[in-house]
């Protein structure tokens, strides 16, 4: 027996039985004899760190734009509205709009939609609110001394809380969408034939309009077209290795951990972004496209690669990867049966 299987078998058969029974042990475990959290614990600190530092140094910070605002549209909404709320965040939501109006967000660059959104719904709650209340009376002073790098449309006031029966309502009937999920299976074999780019754009649209935690979205799709890069990030995930060059797109679904200030939400980068990349996947099929999913394992040496090529911050995680393109009409297909919905569905099981 090698060292590593000796390693291996003292871990998964005398140690696991006892450390799983309670946390001090597990973390007694984990401190001792396994390094395999380790990277996870440091972005989660890392991007927290990033969040809670740019608060403290009064420096603008988007993620957290986007959760206040959206904190607010959802007071807004409120039946039974109070003239005076959200008195423990306004001013610190003001503040930071006004910080990232006046010198953009990290990228020294102003987020004009989110900006237009913020400014709407500022807009819209102390129009709603009572404004002699002093908290609020100092938060509107301040948004209206606010002096916007670039134009936000501050009237009429449109992006803002609407009623669901002005929703647009699309036309896909129940069969034409179950029928768009069965045309969706996973592809590994593609033609030779090159992607429009704004295919992906579009895709990436329908994407977008996923739900979030909190709206804050804290993800990027990486789109790699160069052939010759496609190949380098191709060759890293192990579960592509026999047909990534014949896959024409390679996207990294890259995760931000500095959307958050606790690591209480350290996993909503992956539900956020696995959510996001259905919508994505799914968009791709409307538009003739096939795709792959992609596992990214937790593996220190493969996520030190990917990390340097693809010059990954401290804050953020590749989570998966997606593959796409045309399909190859004679490329084989996994039958892939489905758990059945009696298996999927627990109704009212305690
Ligand atoms: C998170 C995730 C990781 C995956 N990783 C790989 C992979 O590395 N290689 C691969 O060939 N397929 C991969 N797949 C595709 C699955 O094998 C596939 O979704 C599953 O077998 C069901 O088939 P279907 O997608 O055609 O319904 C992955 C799928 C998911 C959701």
């Amino acid at each position: 027996m090698s060292l590593y299987d000796f390693k291996l078998y003292v871990q998964n058969n005398i140690l696991l039985p006892v450390v799983r029974r309670h946390p001090k042990l597990a973390d007694l475990y984990y401190f001792l004899f396994s390094s395999d959290f380790s990277r996870e614990h440091q972005k989660v600190l890392e991007g927290k760190f990033m969040h809670l530092q740019a608060l403290k140094e009064n420096k603008p910070n988007s993620f957290h734009l986007r959760r206040q605002v959206h904190r607010i549209e959802k007071g807004l909404i409120m039946k039974n509205r109070r003239s005076v709320f959200a008195l423990d965040y306004i001013g610190d939501t003001v503040h930071n709009y006004k910080k990232l109006s006046e010198f953009g967000d990290y990228t020294g660059q102003p987020d004009t939609e989110l900006l237009k959104w913020a400014s709407s719904v500022l807009q819209t709650y102390f129009n709603s609110t009572d404004t002699t209340n002093s908290v609020i009376a100092e938060a509107y002073k301040k948004f209206q001394s606010t002096k916007h790098k670039v134009e936000v449309q501050l009237k009429p006031v449109d992006y803002v809380p609407y009623k669901r029966a002005q929703t647009i309502k699309s036309n896909i009937t129940y069969e034409d969408f179950l029928a768009l999920t069965r045309q969706r299976r996973s592809v590994r074999y593609f033609l030779d034939k090159e992607v429009p780019y704004d295919l992906i754009q579009k895709a990436c649209l329908a994407a977008a309009y996923s739900p979030s935690a909190c709206n804050r979205q804290p993800f990027e799709f990486r789109i790699f077209t160069d052939q010759d890069m496609k190949n380098k990030v191709g060759a890293i995930p192990m579960g592509i290795r026999p047909f990534f060059e014949n896959i024409p797109v390679l996207i990294v679904l890259v995760g931000k951990l500095s959307a958050y200030a606790s690591e209480r939400d350290r996993h909503v980068i992956y539900l956020d972004g696995g959510l996001a990349s259905m919508s994505f996947i799914l968009a791709l099929e409307t538009l003739g496209l096939s795709s792959l999913t992609i596992n990214w394992p937790d593996i220190e040496y493969l996520e030190n690669k990917m990390d340097q090529l693809l010059k990954v911050k401290p804050d953020e995680r590749p989570m998966m990867l997606i593959g796409l393109g045309y399909a190859d009409p004679e490329g084989g297909i996994p039958y892939s049966q489905k758990k059945t919905t009696d298996q999927l569905l627990q109704l009212n099981i305690q």
